[in-house]
């Protein structure tokens, strides 16, 4: 998946059609806008915005990233040796590495230097990162600006991104059973909910996707990369205006259309995710027959014949997971990706919700006792599918 202005690609293109795609805007600082005064951030504007022209000398950023130099990191990857790589997106190629003077175990992202907006993602990524702080975010522990050299260093996450787990599974590896599923969605809800709602101004986060949600021990679920993140509107504004810019099947429509950014641009764009950790498809997927390649428009008539969400389950789940929990899930998904943004829930909803249901802890083996008592189209069954055939309201699950 990748960055697009304009139109889609596909997924084995990836970092060199990105790095074209790539763009940002910053004539005016965003960060010029970020009260000083708030508790969860770390530096003041001015100092954001005076350090923002310094990036590429050897300036403190803010008070939490450190500075690495380009040496220390070469000798923490052991000269970005081939071992060491984790993976390689938009910006350039990941490394696992190791701080020498700390013994800590990181991963460094390399910018890709014939990127054309790198610099720019850079400097976002840096400001954003150093200025938040949520159990729900990666932490940036600090970047390197040597020269014309540009690098990130990241907390390590050690089970990789949920793209990973969901789509690009490796042979062998466990599948994700309902509960993780949940927590990973509820957790990744809580970091766009602190974005959205505790960030003054609010952050509009603009690429919400599996690739971009980090796991971390127990499937504890972080959001990563910043460089597309706008500050949301202030005062009566209900918009902020931008080039469209996002990741193709992710995107809000109305976004799309009219490059009008809202904090319900990223409400649509989770719901996508949702969408994907239930149902174990891709939001665009090439390979699927016409009419099933965009994970929405394939969903969107199931959602409204009941007797159909069944089929929406992850094969994986190979049938365990709550039945009631799927359904509520699914109303939750199919709230966020609705066509007009004012009818999609707040992301503080969407929390209390996931909430919940990742509070409902399925166990398999009951399940498996009761379905070998009932046939599955027992009148038990239907009965229980008849009773969640309504619609589900989000203040009844609070
Ligand atoms: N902090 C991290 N810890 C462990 N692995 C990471 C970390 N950050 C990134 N990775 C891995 O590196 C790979 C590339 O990540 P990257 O964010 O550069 O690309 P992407 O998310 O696939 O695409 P995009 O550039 O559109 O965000 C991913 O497979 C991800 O799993
Ligand atoms: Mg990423």
């Amino acid at each position: 998946m990748g960055w697009f202005p304009c139109s889609g690609r596909s997924h084995k293109s990836k970092a060199k059609v990105m790095k074209k795609k790539k763009n940002l805007e910053l004539q005016e600082s965003p960060l010029d806008r970020i009260k000083p005064s708030s508790e969860n951030l770390k530096i003041s504007s001015s100092l954001a915005s005076k350090e923002a022209s310094k990036i590429g000398g050897s300036n403190h950023i803010s008070e939490s990233a450190q500075i690495f130099t380009f040496r220390e990191l070469a000798a923490a990857t052991r000269n970005f040796r081939a071992e060491c790589f984790l993976g390689e997106g938009g910006f350039g190629r990941v490394y696992k590495g190791r701080l020498e003077a700390t013994d800590q175990v990181v991963a460094i992202k390399q910018l890709d230097r014939n990127g054309l907006q790198g610099n720019r993602e850079f400097l976002v990524e840096v400001l954003m990162l150093s200025l938040l702080h949520h159990p729900n975010l990666v932490n940036l522990i600090g970047y390197c600006a040597d020269g014309d050299q540009r690098l990130l260093v990241y907390e390590y996450m050690p089970l990789g991104s949920l793209e990973d787990h969901l789509h690009d599974i490796l042979p062998g590896k466990k599948q994700l059973d309902w509960n993780t599923r949940m927590k990973i969605a509820a957790g990744a809800a809580k970091g766009l909910e602190y974005l959205h709602n505790q960030a003054d101004p609010p952050v509009i986060y603009r690429d919400l996707k599996c690739s971009n949600i980090l796991l971390g021990e127990g499937y504890y679920p972080k959001l990563s990369d910043f460089g597309l993140a706008k500050l949301g509107p202030v005062g009566d504004n209900t918009h902020v205006s931008t080039r469209v810019m996002g990741t193709y099947g992710y995107c809000a429509p109305e976004y799309a259309r009219t490059g009008q950014l809202t904090v319900k641009s990223d409400v649509y764009s989770f719901g996508v995710v949702l969408l994907e950790i239930i149902t174990g498809r891709r939001a665009i997927d090439s390979s699927k027959p016409q009419g099933e390649q965009n994970l929405v428009t394939w969903a969107r008539p199931l959602f409204k014949d009941r007797t159909k969400i069944w089929q929406m389950a992850d094969p994986l789940l190979q049938g365990q997971y709550p039945p009631r929990g799927l359904y509520q899930v699914l109303a939750i998904g199919a709230m966020c990706v609705q066509e007009q943004p004012h009818l999609r829930p707040a992301i503080a909803d969407v929390v209390t919700a996931l909430t919940y249901l990742a509070s409902q802890k399925h166990d398999p083996d009951k399940q498996r006792d009761q379905s070998s008592r009932q046939s599955p189209c027992s009148p038990q069954v239907k009965g229980r599918a008849k009773k969640l055939n309504r619609k589900v309201d989000l203040r009844e699950i609070e």
